[in-house]
């Protein structure tokens, strides 16, 4: 184990803002007495009205709520622009890099500020108001900051929906919390390639007729259909408003965005984060576990589509008067190098970014990162899906010339911001180990029975007592909040990831225990994928499970029984794969096609999934019993025709 231990480098430990004694003192306090921890940490963010209750949270399905400084009153877009003017109204907020290498810009605190004042007037003109849903559905450019801000600003909920999804799944998240009003872009780019956000929103709002108005911004200049009395260029609705836009007063638990996210049932649900307590832990996890020091160029190479882009591009950076990077493009455009040049470009001291990222770059070799300089570089960080050590080793070695810790950040939408993560001066890393919980955060394992099991174990990951950044309701829908979360170990949330927990009390996270899989750091619910399947008028059954890929973390493979009549055949194949792609978007597209003409299930009709994965993992030897089966003779076809073999 030891040669696999890489100890927090001294001169870390001496300069970093929290060190192991740091840490350990600091963490006792947050779990003995949260109240007074939590008191003091809530005053990081400026409150218009001071806040006098600290917590008021109830696990208990009957009485589940959780509230945070709730009778304080703040505004998230004055925490992140207004306060910041005096002293860095001419520091860099945002740097925003284009998909090309020579396109980029740079906002100042003063310019967003003015920015997003403008765009929060041009939304109140248009008649959107405090409580009402905004659906921004944008491509990776400064507007879409701002129209995050101005909505904010205005005490508008907005919902952002990433680029990549399709009109229907557009157009399911906008009839879910009934925006009235979209903020898109004529296209967006990556890669080279467009991307028809305002045609693809068009096709989604002929299933909206509550939307009334539409924001376009004039970003590629493409061709666009209009439609006269909803439709407004961005650039005309903020010409001639004026900069000011008063920071309206918001309660700490009025709601600050929506953003939906998939589970193992069901459709996507709206997970629902407020003011307060996302912005105070947003702004002290992003100082804390980067080490957030001011002058940083900091960069995360998420989608704001995201969470990690809501709390790790903008309001924890923004919150700290951070300067972020936004990056519109791709790793591999126009070459493999970008990243790494882009980190040369702009002198980036803290670089955040995916596993998935890193094993496609692993995959090009050294030389691509190895012709950059990226002496700029203090910290990596990574997020979304477990890290491989090989991809681990390559990241420190390779990308960090062994000279940057790595900060494994294991956090999810619900969590609003990480929970269990190293922090750099302080935590000894282990590659692959997301390590210890942050400040305040109780994770436990438990058993299936949810007993809580003690010691280096394997277990599901619960975690016992809340934190300020934590989601407080399914929007419209707070009984499947509790059913998701709540119920399966009643009074602890339920993580619905699996982790083992070493002899030095560091978590390992295993990766989802649900039917949620994790491809290349997106979650994506088997139940979306099957219900797109099925859709198709020549499917009559499909069952949809994850399976080991070198590259994304996990792959989709469907398999699929067909109506009666129909022939499978590899045009067929193609054509559910287009399907699936048009119905949900390219994140959800199928690896593999399985034609089954039978599925395995229990006698009373249930599908057994547990087969169908051991099989698509090509680890068929190992079924267990079978002998609850209705027709134990489909599994011999399905082994015969895998397609998954290794
Ligand atoms: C997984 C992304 C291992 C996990 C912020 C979680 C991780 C899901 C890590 C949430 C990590 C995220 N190590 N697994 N460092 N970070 N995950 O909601 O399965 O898109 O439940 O939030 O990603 O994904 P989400």
């Amino acid at each position: 184990m030891s040669a696999d231990l890489h100890p927090v480098p001294d001169e870390w430990a001496r300069t970093a803002k929290i060190d192991n004694d740091k840490y350990q003192e600091m963490y006792r306090a947050s779990i003995e007495d949260p109240e007074t921890f939590w008191g003091e940490q809530g005053r990081r963010i400026t409150w218009f009205r001071d806040y006098t209750k600290i917590r008021d949270v109830s696990y208990d399905a009957d009485d589940l709520h959780i509230r945070w400084y709730e009778d304080g009153t703040l505004n998230a877009a004055y925490n992140c622009l207004d306060r910041h003017l005096a002293d860095k109204g001419d520091q860099p907020a945002i740097i925003w890099e284009g998909d090309e290498p020579d396109t980029d810009e740079t906002v100042t605190y003063r310019d967003l500020h003015a920015r997003v004042g403008r765009l929060a007037n041009g939304l109140k003109a248009l008649g959107v108001s405090k409580g009402d849903r905004v659906t921004i559905y944008m491509p990776m450019i400064i507007e879409a900051a701002v129209a995050m801000l101005a909505c904010a600003r205005i005490g508008a909920i907005h919902s952002v929906v990433f680029g990549g999804f399709s009109p229907d799944s557009l157009a399911g998240r906008i009839q879910d919390c009934e925006s009235n009003c979209v903020i898109t872009a004529d296209e967006g780019v990556r890669g080279g390639r467009r991307i028809p956000l305002k045609a693809n929103t068009d096709a989604a709002l002929a299933e909206c007729p509550g939307v009334e108005h539409v924001v376009v911004v004039r970003h590629t200049g493409g061709d666009v259909a209009w439609k006269d009395g909803r439709d407004v260029w961005y650039h005309e609705l903020v010409e001639g408003q004026s900069d000011d836009c008063p920071a309206e007063e918001m309660n700490a638990e009025d709601p600050l965005f929506i953003l939906y996210t998939s589970g193992s049932t069901g459709k996507p649900k709206g997970v629902m984060h407020t003011t307060g307590g996302y912005m105070v832990y947003t702004s002290m996890t992003h100082e804390y576990v980067f080490d957030y020091r001011p002058g940083d160029i900091y960069w995360c190479t998420a989608d704001v589509g995201w969470v990690t882009g809501h709390s790790y591009i903008l309001y924890g950076p923004l919150a700290n008067g951070a300067t972020t990077l936004m990056f519109e493009g791709v790793p591999n455009y126009p070459d493999v190098s970008r990243f790494w040049q882009v980190c040369d470009k702009h002198n980036v001291q803290i670089f955040y970014t995916a596993p998935t990222a890193i094993r496609a770059l692993m995959g090009a070799g050294p030389d691509p990162v190895k012709k950059t300089s990226r002496k700029s570089l203090r910290l990596l960080g990574t997020v979304g899906e477990p890290i491989n050590p090989e991809a681990w080793n390559w990241y420190y070695d390779v990308v960090g010339e062994g000279r940057c810790p790595i900060v494994d950040t294991w956090w999810q939408t619900e969590t609003g911001g990480i929970l269990i993560s190293p922090l750099p001066g302080a935590t000894d890393l282990k590659p692959g180990s997301a390590t210890r919980p942050f400040f305040g955060i109780r994770p436990i394992l438990v058993d299936e029975f949810g007993k809580e099991l003690e010691g280096a174990v394997s277990g599901n990951l619960c975690i016992t007592e809340s934190w300020p950044g934590q989601m407080r309701t399914v929007y419209g829908d707070h009984e499947r909040f509790v059913q998701t979360y709540f119920s399966t170990y009643p009074g602890r949330y339920f993580t619905g990831d699996g982790a083992r927990r070493d002899e030095d009390g560091y978590f390992w996270i295993t990766g989802r225990v649900d039917d949620v899989i994790n491809v290349s750091g997106h979650r994506m619910g088997t139940a979306e994928v099957e219900s797109a399947l099925v859709a198709h008028d020549k499917v009559s059954e499909a069952a949809v499970v994850g399976y080991p890929h070198d590259l994304k973390g996990q792959g989709i493979y469907a398999y699929v029984t067909l109506m009666a009549g129909e022939s499978p055949n590899d045009d067929l194949r193609k054509e559910l794969v287009q399907w699936v792609r048009k119905e949900i978007g390219p994140i959800a597209s199928p690896d593999l096609i399985q034609w089954a003409p039978g599925l395995p299930k229990t006698r009373s009709g249930k599908i057994m999934r547990r087969i169908l994965r051991k099989i698509a993992e090509d680890d068929y030897g190992s079924l267990g019993d079978t002998s609850t089966l209705a027709d134990p003779a489909v599994v011999d076809d399905l082994i015969e025709n895998r397609q998954n073999r290794r």
